[in-house]
């Protein structure tokens, strides 16, 4: 199974949220599994000035997109089992920041016409492509419009992964011509419009052939006025195809036994070291020096969704409580001035840094007992793992992966791995915090279990990546795990002798079947719609879908660009001055790394 990954940040080469996590993990993880994986990102200047040196030059190539015609530069790099692919267009990426540009719908409209355009010069022509969210939102909808003319556009499935629905990519109905290069029709029928503008992410979920959100829950959810951003009928006439994949963490980078980020290191069952975390989290945050009063953390973006405004409206009264509190984050300046000045008036007991930071926000990992997330809504959320992870138990609001991620304490029957509450209601969460302080205050032994309990949950990406892997194999009709060819082979062997022997050989293969089976049902909580897996594959029946091979043989007959060349086509060369495209010295990989080295002594 070929997959191409294409997302617009990735750990560890560029990252502005939780999606650079996921895409700086999924993809190994999948390829661990046995798939051939490859990711594709735009090449950002910050790419270019920290791993520049370790990219290679492939080819360029141009990218025509309503009126434009820009070059497209291809590199690449191999990681963990994968490649890494880079589209560098300097006029689109070579920028300080990943977002918020006047331009950005052109940006990542030129990004998702080059994932399709450059497809003939990647290792393989993938069965799959994996979007995420609106910025490669675009794909599926130009696969679906190239695969008019062209059969091998067809071959090629769809995944959409929702990370959140409030960024949609929404445009004036103008641009779907002039800037998405896409014919009215698109319009007419509504598919890429909501309320009159040009919506990407409403596009691709229609085109996409299978959609999913970041956890069971939110999957849900999404099918939900409150929740889906005006998406909440889109998603439900979709739901056939819609399913929830919990994310993971990295459990080897987030390890408090190995972590050389923290102070000192531990282990579930030896958790001295988490005490030593904690006064140096005290230390560092100027609290007072107090080991039996527990520290509640937030690592957090200040932005409303993330339920600051439950902990504005009771701050006081938590502050009641015998417990420290530490804010790491920053955002809205509204919750930055009150969580600095509420700091002021709990000093000693209430520590903020408006900043983020990575450090820090271990240190608060590793030191917090508590960890506080009551968020309004939460697609996933990964801090929560990570807190687990770290033995630091969670107080939640049960939405999105929260809710799926943290199971409620239960005394009566000693269950559960963390606190939560349901209404988005601030005496709600203050009820649950007190509980929690309290556990800890009076009950050091139950909370030393639930502790243990939160630091036991398996986060591993390799349970999610055998969901996704189930939903490749749902959309392309090609079986996961791939048959074992040789599998036949002990059974005729071993079957001559007596008739009823033979019975049990022949069902011996079963149990390979079986054990493959468990496996994928295994994330039990992962999958909510088994009915999708049915109906995918028909939903795209109508297209006559050519042989699965076919495509990848005829993708090097594209291949026109010499591997490494430097030598430019005259009438390319032409095109890209004419359009301002690129200079030719972008285009010589040793330049470029010239240029990146220069940048990296610039920047010392
Ligand atoms: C977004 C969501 C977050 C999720 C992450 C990765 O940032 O807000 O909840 O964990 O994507 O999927």
């Amino acid at each position: 199974m070929k997959i191409l990954y294409a997302t617009s940040e990735a750990v560890p080469f560029c990252k502005t949220g939780g999606l650079a996590d996921v895409a700086g993990s999924l993809p190994a993880a999948l390829a661990a599994e046995g798939a051939e994986v490859a990711v594709v990102l735009p090449l950002y200047q910050k790419v270019k000035a920290n791993f520049g040196q370790q990219l290679t030059f492939l080819c360029y190539d141009y990218v025509d997109l309503a009126w434009r015609h820009s070059y497209c530069g291809l590199f690449s790099l191999e990681r963990d089992g994968v490649t890494w692919y880079f589209l560098d267009n300097e006029q689109y990426f070579d920028r300080p920041d990943l977002y918020g540009y006047m331009d950005d719908g052109e940006r990542f409209g030129f990004f998702s016409r080059a994932v399709v355009r450059m497809l003939p010069h990647l290792k393989f022509w993938p069965d799959v492509i994996h979007c995420n969210d609106w910025q490669t939102a675009l794909v599926p909808i130009y696969l679906k419009d190239d695969g008019v003319r062209e059969d091998r556009f067809r071959s090629i499935k769809t995944v959409l992964s929702i990370h959140n629905i409030e960024y949609q990519g929404r445009y004036g109905r103008q641009t779907l011509g002039d800037l998405f290069g896409l014919d009215h029709g698109w319009a007419d029928d509504g598919t890429i419009l909501m309320d009159g503008d040009v919506d990407l992410l409403k596009g691709a979920i229609l085109c996409a052939d299978a959609v999913n959100a970041v956890s069971p829950s939110y999957a849900n959810e999404l099918k939900m006025p409150y929740f889906a951003h005006g998406l909440d009928g889109i998603m439900r006439r979709c739901g056939y195809k819609l399913s929830g994949v919990l994310n993971g963490i990295d459990m080897e980078r987030y390890d408090p036994e190995t972590d050389s980020h923290i102070a000192a290191r531990y282990s579930a069952a030896d958790l001295s070291g988490k005490a030593a975390d904690k006064a140096e989290l005290q230390k560092i945050m100027g609290l007072q020096q107090e080991p039996y009063v527990p520290i509640v953390g937030i690592v957090s973006r200040l932005v409303a969704h993330k339920g600051l405004d439950l902990i504005c409206e009771v701050l006081h009264d938590m502050m009641e409580l015998p417990l420290q509190l530490v804010i790491l984050g920053k955002g809205d300046r509204k919750y930055e001035e009150f969580f600095r000045w509420a700091a002021q008036q709990y000093s000693g007991r209430m520590a903020v840094r408006l900043d983020y930071n990575e450090d820090l926000s271990m240190a608060i990992y590793a030191g917090a007992d508590l960890f506080l997330m009551p968020s309004k809504s939460e697609p996933c959320g990964l801090s929560q793992m990570i807190a687990m992870r770290y033995g630091t138990v969670p107080i939640v609001r049960e939405t999105g992966g929260l809710k799926d991620t943290v199971h409620p304490y239960e005394a009566w029957r000693d269950a559960g791995n963390g606190f939560t509450f349901a209404s988005y209601s601030s005496g709600d969460m203050l009820h649950v915090i007190r509980e929690a302080v309290y556990l800890y205050k009076d009950y050091p032994d139950a909370f030393g279990r639930l502790r243990q309990r939160a630091m036991a949950c398996d986060f591993s990406w390799g349970r999610s990546a055998k969901e996704y892997l189930r939903i490749y194999s749902n959309v392309t009709g090609q079986p996961w795990p791939a048959p074992a060819a040789e599998a036949p082979a002990p059974v005729v062997e071993v079957p001559a002798p007596v008739a009823e022997e033979s019975v049990p050989d022949a069902e011996a293969p079963a149990p390979v079947a079986e054990e493959s089976a468990p496996d994928a049902e295994a994330p039990a909580p992962v999958t909510e719609e088994p009915a999708p897996d049915a109906e995918a594959p028909a939903s795209v029946a109508e297209e006559p879908v050519p042989a699965a091979e076919e495509p990848g043989k005829k993708a090097p007959a594209r291949k026109r660009t010499a591997k490494g060349t430097s030598k430019k086509p005259a009438v390319a060369r032409k095109s890209a001055v004419k359009t301002g495209g690129r200079s030719s010295a972008k285009i010589d990989p040793s330049k470029n790394k010239t240029a990146a080295k220069e940048k990296e002594d610039a920047a010392e």
